[in-house]
């Protein structure tokens, strides 16, 4: 049973609403940054649901290429293409009387989007391949870390198809906007991988308690939940210490290392999560192809559409690519 940990009011706001709308079938718009439950607040709105003994089927747009994604999610006949050996159902059959997750909407190419669209607006999928429609009675809930109405001005994401999605909106505020919320989820954390790891903690020395609420946590509740785990994992006394708390200091404390010399440090260490090792291979990827994107999206192994994205965000936080 999804349980979603929080003191902060616009969440438990958040949660009534998520609840509430559980009970129709509108389709559910989830924005927010990524680790700030995303997936979680979906999961509770399909256990509210009269379809909740349905099945939840996921699929992450972000994480499958565009050719797969359409067989993946539509299904295909046998010999609608090389390779099609057997007919296969797609997500949305699978989905069928229950709930469909599109995590990473925003990912998903525009060609794709209007096939979406008519699968949501006529209730029936067409496999590739396919003679006839194959009705579908399914719950749509979409989740993005980007702002979807940007992207319907920038003229990535079909207008139309926004307008469908975000029938009900539930934004989600990152962590560092209900900072109330960090001890709370490290509590919470502490006693989970506690149990998990055999180790009977009691608690966080206050220091420690400090670093995670002068942390700004980028990585949203994802990140407190990795920093926690590995607290555990190297606490030697019954409180997690400092020196267990692997989280940047504050940028004065860096002292003057020369900044932009180094060669991207490409491993994990204390401190970085996986969006920033990510950052730095997808960074060093592209030099290494002269800054040639379809060579760098084909290398590792995204959609140039994806690749895009990611630069995009990078440059928001000031990286020049
Ligand atoms: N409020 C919360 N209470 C408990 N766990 C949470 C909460 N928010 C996020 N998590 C945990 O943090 C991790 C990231 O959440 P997820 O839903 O995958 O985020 P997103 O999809 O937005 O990236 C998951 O392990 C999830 O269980
Ligand atoms: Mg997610």
């Amino acid at each position: 049973m999804t349980h979603i940990i929080t003191a902060d009011r616009r969440m438990r706001d958040l949660i009534q609403l998520a609840k509430t709308v559980a009970q129709s079938k509108a389709t559910v718009l989830i924005q927010g940054e990524s680790g700030t439950g995303k997936e979680l607040m979906a999961g509770l709105v399909h256990e509210n649901s009269n379809r909740a003994s349905k099945p939840f089927v996921a699929i992450n747009c972000a994480a499958i290429p565009e050719n797969l994604l359409e067989s993946e999610l539509f299904g295909y006949e046998r010999g609608a293409f090389t390779g099609a050996v057997t007919s296969k159902a797609g997500k949305f059959e699978f989905a069928n009387g229950g709930t469909l997750l599109l995590d990473e909407i925003s990912e998903m190419d525009i060609r794709l989007q209007a096939k979406l669209l008519r699968v949501i607006q006529e209730g029936e999928v067409d496999r590739i391949g396919g003679r006839r429609p194959i009705p579908v009675d399914v719950r749509i809930i979409a989740t993005t870390n980007r702002n979807l109405g940007d992207c319907v001005r920038e003229g990535s994401f079909r207008e139309d198809l926004f307008y469908r999605l975000n029938v009900v909106n539930l934004t989600i505020p990152p962590l560092r906007e209900r900072l109330g919320d960090v001890s709370l989820l490290s509590s919470h954390f502490l006693e989970a991988y506690g149990v998990r790891n055999g180790k009977s903690l009691t608690g966080f020395a206050p220091e420690a308690l400090g670093m995670l609420e002068a942390h700004a946590w980028p990585g949203n509740v994802r990140e407190l939940e990795n920093v926690i785990e590995r607290a555990v994992i190297t606490a030697r006394g019954s409180l997690i210490a400092p020196q267990d708390i692997a989280v940047e200091r504050r940028q004065t404390d860096l002292g003057g290392a020369a900044a932009g010399e180094a060669k991207p440090e490409q491993g994990w260490m204390p401190g970085r999560t996986l969006d920033d090792i990510e950052r730095s291979v997808i960074l060093e990827a592209l030099q290494y192809h002269s800054g040639n994107r379809t060579h760098t999206a084909r290398a590792l192994g995204i959609s140039i559409r994806t690749l895009r994205n990611k630069l995009a965000d990078y440059r928001k936080i000031g990286i020049h690519v």
